[in-house]
C-alpha cells in the first residue's frame, strides 16, 4: 500500500492502499505545493499564480482562503444553475440530433463544463467559446507528465487568462454584476477579504480545477454505463439510482488519479518510516479500488452503498466543486441517456491521454 518508487522519474512514496491514503490526507505535516519546478525562472509568474491558489496553500493560509471563497461556492448557489446547466445540456444533444455520430468528449462533455463555469465566473455569452479553448489548455500544467513544450502553452494561456480576468475583475469592480467575481470582490469575513492576487488565482483555479475533470468524469460515466449494458439497463429502468451511478463511476473511473504531498518532518505511516522533504503521490484511483475496503473492488456496481470514495480527496482539501460537478454530471448522464435509444460506441480501441494525475479520454465516439 506505501511501496518506493520512480514513476516516470519522479521518485517518492507512491500509495496505493485506502487507509493509508485517508491517514495522509488528514495529516497536515504532509503539505501541498506546486508541481512546477522550483528552480526555473521561466515559469515564475505561473508559479506565482499556482502559489496564490488555495490548492497549493497550507495551514492558516488555505483555511482563510477557503473560507472566503467557500461561502459563496455553496450548495445553494450550484442549485440555482439547475436550469442553466439543463438548457445547455439539452441546446447540445439538439445540435446532434440529426447526426450519426458525436464525440462525447469535444461535442458534449467539455462545451457543457466550460460553459457552466464561464456562466459562474460571468464570462460574456459571446467571449465563452474563447474561453473554452483556452482552458483546454491548461491541464498540462498541473499534471506529472507535462512535457517543456505542455509548460510553454501552459504558461502563455496563463499569461492571456491572467490579462483576461484582470481586465474582468477591474470591470466587476466598476459595474458589479450577480456572477462570482463580483460576489468575490464584494465579500468580506471578519474584516479580511481577497487580496487582487488571490481573486485572480481564484478565478484561474476555477477554470481548471472545474474543468477537466468534470468532462472526464461525464465522459468516463457514459463510456463505463456503455461497456455495461446490465447496469445501464438498470438505471434506465429505475432513474432515481442516478446519483449512486455517478459516485460508482467516480470510483471506478476516477477522473483525478493522483494528487501529491510533501512531508514536513520525519513520519512513521503505518509501519513506514517517511522522511522530511520526501514527495508523497497518493494515487486515488488506486485507492479507490483497494479490496480492503471495496466489495468486489473491480466491479462496477451502480448500487454500491456505502461508497466512500476518494475521487474529490479528503481532509481539508477535499474537492470545493464536488456539488457542481455531482449535479452537472447527473444532468448531463441523465439527459444523455433519454436522448437517443440504442447508444453504441463507434469503436472499442480507445485512446486515453498520456497523463498519469488524470483519466482522461482523447475521444469517445459514439453511434
Ligand atoms: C480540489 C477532484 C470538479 C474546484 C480537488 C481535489 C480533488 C478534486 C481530488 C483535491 C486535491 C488535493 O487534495 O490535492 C475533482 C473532480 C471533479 C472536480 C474529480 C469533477 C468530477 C471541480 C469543480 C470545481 C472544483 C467543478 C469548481 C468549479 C476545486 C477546488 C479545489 C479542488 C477549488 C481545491 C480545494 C482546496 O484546496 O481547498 N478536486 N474536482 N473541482 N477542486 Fe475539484
Amino acid at each position: 500500500p506505501i511501496y518506493w518508487g520512480n514513476l516516470l522519474k519522479y521518485p517518492g512514496w507512491y500509495v496505493t492502499g485506502y487507509e493509508e491514503a485517508i491517514t495522509i490526507l488528514q495529516d497536515t505535516r504532509f503539505k501541498n505545493r506546486t508541481p512546477l519546478p522550483q528552480t526555473s525562472k521561466k515559469y515564475e509568474q505561473l508559479k506565482n499564480i499556482q502559489n496564490d491558489m488555495m490548492l497549493f496553500k497550507n495551514q492558516p493560509d488555505h483555511k482563510r482562503l477557503r473560507f472566503l471563497v467557500s461561502n459563496l461556492f455553496t450548495p445553494r448557489m450550484v442549485e440555482h444553475l439547475r436550469p442553466f446547466i439543463q438548457e445547455t445540456v439539452n441546446d447540445l444533444l439538439q445540435q446532434f440530433q440529426n447526426k450519426k455520430t458525436m464525440d462525447v468528449v469535444s461535442d458534449f462533455a467539455f462545451p457543457l463544463a466550460s460553459l457552466v463555469i464561464a456562466k459562474i465566473l460571468g464570462v460574456p455569452q459571446e467571449e465563452r467559446y474563447q474561453f473554452r479553448e483556452w482552458a483546454a489548455s491548461l491541464i498540462q500544467t498541473i499534471d506529472f507528465t507535462r512535457s517543456r513544450k505542455a509548460l510553454d502553452t501552459g504558461n502563455a494561456i496563463t499569461i492571456i487568462l491572467r490579462d483576461y480576468f484582470n481586465e474582468l475583475i477591474k470591470k466587476r469592480k466598476h459595474s458589479p454584476e450577480e456572477d462570482l467575481i463580483s460576489l468575490l470582490i464584494k465579500e468580506e469575513q471578519q474584516g479580511d477579504r481577497l487580496t487582487d492576487e488571490e481573486l485572480l488565482a481564484t478565478c484561474i483555479l476555477l477554470v481548471i480545477a472545474g474543468h477537466e475533470t468534470t468532462v472526464n468524469l461525464i465522459s468516463n460515466s457514459i463510456l463505463t454505463l456503455l461497456k455495461h449494458p446490465n447496469q445501464l439497463m438498470e438505471l434506465k429502468e429505475k432513474p432515481l439510482l442516478i446519483e449512486g451511478a455517478i459516485e460508482e463511476c467516480l470510483r471506478y473511473e476516477s477522473p483525478t488519479q493522483m494528487t501529491a504531498r510533501i512531508a514536513t518532518e520525519d513520519i512513521e505511516i503505518h509501519h513506514t518510516t517517511i522522511k522530511k522533504g520526501e514527495q508523497i503521490y497518493i494515487l486515488l484511483g488506486a485507492a479507490n479500488r483497494d479490496q480492503n475496503k471495496f466489495h468486489d473492488s473491480h466491479l462496477f456496481d451502480i448500487t454500491r452503498n456505502p461508497n466512500p470514495h476518494l475521487a474529490f480527496g479528503y481532509g481539508t482539501h477535499f474537492c470545493l466543486g464536488a456539488p457542481l460537478a455531482r449535479l452537472e454530471t447527473q444532468i448531463a448522464i441523465k439527459s444523455f441517456l433519454a436522448w437517443k435509444d440504442n447508444l453504441q460506441l463507434a469503436a472499442s480501441d480507445l485512446q486515453w491521454r498520456k497523463l498519469i494525475g488524470f483519466r482522461s479520454l482523447n475521444e469517445l465516439q459514439i453511434i
